[in-house]
């Protein structure tokens, strides 16, 4: 997309959020797979529940604006779970993977931040004031995501990934 002007500009970053929103809805359940943690698998269940809400959220927008959700890339957040899926591969189900998984959640969360964080502004600047509330509640429970993602780090997951030893592999997994 062509951006000639800040309304130009807000809808690219429209369908950067669309496309993100639908990218973490195939990706949050391999890290829910993958944690051991009940309040973490539960944190993770509640993103995935709210990712869902986002990006119906944002469905709504597109429809106040009269546009279809367009079809943009988002490299950035295919970037951030591409290095999760590695990590993901790479340690053994463990309190460590589970030390690993809060770090990612909260890449994830704080990139979604910064994305409506400038979406808010845009719609406010734009005079789109329903839109900008719309927005502002996603942004709102990205903020409580992150969170409570670190509050479960440092009430426990992260003292029982200091105590584990993960067992190196002798053969590198594919
Ligand atoms: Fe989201």
């Amino acid at each position: 997309m062509l951006a000639e002007n800040l309304g130009n500009v807000f809808e690219l970053a429209l369908e950067l959020a669309y496309d993100c929103e639908q990218h973490l809805i195939d990706h949050l359940p391999k890290m829910t797979d993958a944690a051991c943690s009940e309040p973490l698998r539960e944190s993770l269940e509640q993103y995935m529940d709210q990712t869902k809400e986002h990006r119906a959220r944002l469905e709504k927008v597109f429809a106040a604006l009269d546009r279809a959700p367009g079809a943009e890339h988002n490299p950035v957040i295919r970037g951030i779970t591409g290095e999760g899926e590695k990590l993901i591969k790479h340690i053994d189900r463990s309190p460590l993977l589970d030390a690993v998984l809060i770090m990612h959640a909260n890449q994830i969360a704080h990139y979604e931040i910064a994305l409506y964080e400038s979406l808010v502004s845009f719609a406010r600047t734009l005079s789109l004031q329903d839109t900008a509330e719309l927005l502002e509640q996603t942004w709102g429970e990205e903020k409580i995501a992150a969170e409570a993602l670190t509050r479960i780090a440092e009430h426990s997951v992260n003292r029982e990934a200091a105590r584990f030893q993960n067992t190196p592999h002798i053969f590198p997994l594919v």
